[in-house]
C-alpha cells in the first residue's frame, strides 16, 4: 500500500464507507468489486467485502467507480481585463464536485504590477476554509525581477511545485523572453514543471489593431486576431526555450492542429513537454463566437474556439495518449455587465468560458459514450495524468489502498441537458446551454465523506485542503 508522506497525514474522521459492486476503473485497469474507505483513506479493494457496523454502504451496481477527477487548469479568482471572475472558492468548488471534480489546480495569477508574495497570501486567504474540495496552485510568474527568484524558491518550498507563464497578455500577465529563460532555468534547478499559455503576443497585438482599424469590432473577429499559426508559433517558441534550458513544460489549452504539430515535433526531439487540451475546444467551434447580436461574446476565450476541422486531430491525439490531460480553463464572466464590456471592441471582451462543472460529463459523453475514447484513457486524461505531472500521484488520481478516498460513482444511464438555469456555477450563462449529456456522477466523495448525491451538493462547504506537493525529479 501507498504510504503518504508526513505532510499528507490523513485525519481520523471515524467515517467508514463501503462502495459495493461497481465497475472500478483506473487508468490501467477495470474490475468489478468493492472499495472500503476508513476515515479519509481507501483501505481495501476486493470482492465480497463486508461493512462493519455503522459503515455507510453505497450500491454501485450498474455504475462505474472512478478516481476523483482532477482539473489541472482553472481560474476561480482571476482579476483580468478590468474585471474579476464571478465564482468564489465556495461556488466554484461545489460546482466542481457536482461535476465529479474532486481536486482543482488554480492559477495563482497576480499581475505584473503586483507583488508575488502578496498574491500568494491573497489567493490562500480566499481559498482557505472556503473550498469544498481539495486544491493546489500553479504559481503565476508574471515578471522576473530582483525579488522574484527568492519568492519563487520560498513558495516552492511551501509545496507549490509548478509554475505558470503567459507568452500572451504582455504588460499584464505576460513575460518577455529574458524572463521566460530565467523562469525556466530556475524551474530546471528546482525540478518543477512550467505550464504555459502559448500565443505570439506581438502578432496578436498587430492583428487586433488592423482589424479594429478596419471597423471589425464584433466577437466574430476574436478568432481571426489570434489565428492558428499564432498559437503554433507560441508553442514552438516555448518548446525551444524548454529544449535550451532542459526544463519540464506543459502547454495549456492547446486548441488546433498546427499547435499540436509543433508540440509533437518538440516531443519527438526529446523535449519534456506535456500537452493539455480543454473541453471547449473539443466540443465547440468558432461558429459559436460568430453568433449575432453580440451573443458570440459568451464564447470568446484564448486561444479562440477554432474551425471544427481541428477537433478530430485533438480527439485522435487524446485517444492515442499524445495529449496528456483534459482541463477546463474555467473562467466565469457573466454576459451581463462583464462580457458586455467588449461591445464595440472585441479586444475588451473578458476572455473565458465557464466549464468546471461540465468537464467530466462532456468528456464522458463526447469521448466515451459517443466517441472512441476508452474508459482507461478517459480516467487518465481527466485524473491520473494530472496527478502524475503535478506531484499529486498516488495520493490523488487513482484508486489504490492508501490513496485518498476521493471517488466518483458514475451513472452512465443518466440522460440530461446542461443549462444555466440548473448549474451550480455562479455565472449567468452556459456555453453549453441545451447540450445533451449521457451520464453524470451519482455519488462523489471527498476524502471518504459523501459530498454529492444525484447532482446535489450535500457535503461540508469548507472541507477542502490546500495540497502541498514535493517536486518529482
Ligand atoms: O480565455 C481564457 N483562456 N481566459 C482565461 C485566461 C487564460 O488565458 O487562461
Ligand atoms: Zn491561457
Ligand atoms: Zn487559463
Amino acid at each position: 500500500p501507498y504510504r503518504a508522506p508526513a505532510h499528507y497525514r490523513h485525519e481520523r474522521t471515524n467515517v467508514s464507507l463501503l462502495i459495493k459492486n461497481g465497475e472500478i476503473v483506473t487508468a490501467a485497469s477495470r474490475m468489478r468489486g468493492d472499495i472500503f474507505c476508513e476515515d479519509e483513506t481507501i483501505t481495501a479493494i476486493g470482492q465480497g467485502l463486508t461493512a462493519p457496523a455503522g459503515a455507510e454502504v453505497i450500491d454501485a451496481s450498474g455504475k462505474y467507480v472512478f478516481p476523483g477527477f482532477i482539473d489541472p487548469h482553472v481560474h476561480i479568482h482571476l482579476p483580468f481585463m478590468g474585471t474579476v471572475t464571478k465564482d468564489t472558492h465556495g461556488t466554484g468548488s461545489r460546482a466542481a464536485l457536482v461535476g465529479g471534480t474532486t481536486t482543482y489546480i488554480e492559477m495563482l495569477a497576480p499581475a505584473r504590477q503586483e507583488d508575488l508574495m502578496q498574491g500568494w497570501r491573497h489567493w490562500n486567504e480566499l481559498a482557505a476554509g472556503n473550498s469544498a474540495c481539495d486544491y493546489t496552485f500553479h504559481i503565476g510568474v508574471s515578471k522576473f525581477d530582483a525579488t522574484t527568484e527568492a519568492q519563487l524558491r520560498e513558495i516552492v518550498q511551501q509545496g507549490m511545485t509548478s509554475f505558470k507563464v503567459f507568452l500572451s497578455y504582455k504588460g499584464f500577465f505576460g513575460v518577455n523572453d529574458e524572463e521566460l529563460f530565467r523562469t525556466l532555468t530556475l524551474a530546471k534547478e528546482l525540478g518543477v514543471r512550467v505550464t504555459a499559455h502559448c500565443e505570439n503576443d506581438e502578432l496578436v497585438a498587430q492583428l487586433q489593431a488592423q482589424l479594429l482599424a478596419a471597423g471589425k469590432t464584433g466577437p466574430e473577429w476574436h478568432e481571426p486576431s489570434r489565428p492558428e499559426r499564432v498559437e503554433a508559433d507560441g508553442t514552438g517558441h516555448f518548446a525551444t526555450f524548454l529544449e535550451i534550458t532542459g526544463a519540464k513544460g506543459y502547454v495549456v489549452h492547446l486548441s488546433c492542429e498546427p499547435a499540436l504539430e509543433a508540440a509533437l515535433a518538440a516531443k519527438a526531439r526529446g523535449v519534456d513537454l506535456a500537452i493539455e487540451c480543454v473541453v471547449p475546444h473539443l466540443v465547440l467551434d468558432k461558429t459559436y463566437a460568430e453568433r449575432p447580436d453580440f451573443q458570440g461574446a459568451k464564447w470568446v476565450m484564448s486561444p479562440p474556439l477554432r474551425d471544427k476541422r481541428n477537433q478530430k486531430p485533438l480527439w485522435d491525439a487524446l485517444a492515442a495518449g499524445l495529449i496528456d490531460t483534459v482541463a477546463t480553463d474555467h473562467a466565469p464572466f457573466d454576459f451581463a455587465g462583464q462580457k458586455e464590456m467588449g461591445r464595440g471592441d472585441f479586444t475588451k471582451i473578458p476572455n473565458g468560458i465557464p466549464t468546471i462543472e461540465d468537464r467530466v460529463n462532456l468528456l464522458y459523453t463526447y469521448g466515451v459514450s459517443r466517441g472512441s475514447l476508452s474508459l482507461e484513457r478517459f480516467v487518465s486524461a481527466a485524473s491520473t495524468r494530472a496527478a502524475q505531472l503535478f506531484d499529486l500521484y498516488p495520493r490523488k488520481g487513482t484508486i489504490a489502498v492508501g490513496s485518498d478516498a476521493d471517488l466518483v460513482v458514475y451513472d452512465p444511464g443518466y440522460r440530461g441537458r446542461i443549462s444555466a438555469s440548473t448549474h451550480s456555477m455562479n455565472v449567468d450563462y452556459s456555453g453549453f446551454e441545451g447540450v445533451e449529456i449521457d451520464g453524470r456522477p451519482s455519488v462523489v466523495t471527498v476524502r471518504g465523506q459523501v459530498a454529492v448525491r444525484d447532482g446535489k451538493f450535500v457535503g461540508d462547504p469548507g472541507r477542502g485542503k490546500l495540497l502541498r506537493r514535493t517536486a518529482g525529479r
